[in-house]
């Protein structure tokens, strides 16, 4: 990407206009749409010393939305800061830092950490070759808890390469670098990193080619995410080796029909069609609820205590229900706590967030 133009200077035209042609019958027209220039994009110069990023924590597949539906919560997630380094080889990054619950589980090597993945990725889109970087992760999210935690730190890095050498990609261009990092980490899939740099929510309509949709939640509308972490550790990667390959036609047509609603309760701002949606999954929460210690009791304490929908977030351990008040969410949290004690014998612990509409962002900067 950082070495070939691919923007077509025409749109695309099926018909030579009559007074243009030769001939008096219309012809296609054989223009080129995508054209390679010889001329490589030349190398951003860092416009920062140092950057420091945010990005928010995620709640992927929202039920029937396996690997395709995610949103972003606000106020949880992980800090990264970049900073021009003249001790670190030009072209490369190294790993100064990385403070958090467990830092030692994560990886100092930046090809081994969702961090320095995702950053590579960006340098190798900007061709850079002439400034070495250094990177310092602060990671909020606990790990392998279900709420996006890898992704988080792959889009906070993604934004704050961006960011340093001036912002020249686009969203989608930052997602495909998170998703080199998910794909190495826990698997191929968007639904974590998508919203984590975009915000609000997200449906990945294609991955062959990215195809992004954004679902506008109405902004007036109040939507509240009740949080249940318990003390259990459910890899991603673990949890999509208990999938099943295949499925039938009737938890086909069922799953599409709730995801179908779902989006259109996202769209007007239904909570209520949202929640009912959310907890409709027949084809990937009955593999992994029974993996996941009292996750089934849980869900049953979140709709007994008037939430709107409950199911796994992620991949799991964390369980979400969605609700229309803070108040509401604390009682409901409460309630899937004693379950997740009284049933899987497990210890958690329960947040309520609000939509994070903003995703990935630069939260300072120092001039160079
Ligand atoms: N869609 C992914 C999965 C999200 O459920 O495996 C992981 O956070």
């Amino acid at each position: 990407m950082a070495t070939t133009c691919c923007h077509s200077p025409f749109k695309p035209t099926t018909s030579i206009p009559r007074s243009a042609s030769s001939s008096s019958s219309p012809k296609l027209l054989r223009r080129p749409f995508l054209v390679k220039c010889s001329v490589k994009p030349s190398e951003p110069d860092p416009v920062f010393a140092s950057v420091r990023s945010f990005a928010p924590a995620t709640v992927a597949n929202l039920g029937p939305g396996f690997d395709f539906l995610g949103c972003a919560v606000d106020g949880i997630g992980d800090h990264v800061t970049v900073r021009v380094d003249p001790q670190v080889h030009p072209g490369e990054i190294s790993i100064a830092d990385i403070t958090g619950p467990n830092p030692t589980k994560l990886s100092r090597n930046p090809l081994w950490n969702c961090a320095g993945i995702a950053a590579i990725e960006v340098m190798k889109m900007l061709g850079i070759r002439k400034v070495g970087l250094s990177l310092t992760l602060e990671k909020g999210l606990p790990l392998g808890s279900g709420l996006g935690s890898s992704a988080a730190s792959a889009a906070a890095a993604a934004v704050a390469i961006n960011e340093i050498f001036g912002g020249r990609l686009t969203e989608e261009e930052l997602v495909l670098a998170g998703l080199k990092s998910e794909e190495k980490v826990s698997g191929y899939h968007a639904d974590n990193v998508a919203p984590a740099i975009m915000g609000g929510f997200i449906l990945i309509r294609s991955y062959e080619p990215l195809e992004l949709l954004r679902l506008k939640f109405p902004a007036e509308t109040e939507l509240f995410f009740v949080l249940v972490s318990p003390e259990f550790e459910a890899p991603t990667k673990k949890m999509r080796e208990a999938l099943p390959g295949e499925i039938g036609m009737p938890h086909h047509i069922w799953n599409c029909s709730q995801a179908g609603a779902l989006v259109a309760a996202v769209l007007s701002g239904d909570l209520a069609g949202l929640g009912k949606a959310l907890s409709s999954d027949k084809i990937v929460e009955p593999r992994r609820a029974p993996l996941i210690p009292g996750m089934e009791a849980v869900k049953r304490a979140a709709i007994e205590a008037g939430a709107f929908g409950c199911t796994i977030s992620g991949a799991g351990p964390t369980a979400v229900a969605v609700t229309d008040s803070e108040s509401h969410g604390e009682a409901i949290g409460k309630r899937m706590v004693e379950a997740f004690r009284e049933e899987g014998k497990l210890a958690a612990s329960a947040v309520v967030r609000q939509l994070d509409r903003v995703g990935a962002r630069l939260v300072s900067s120092i001039a160079r």
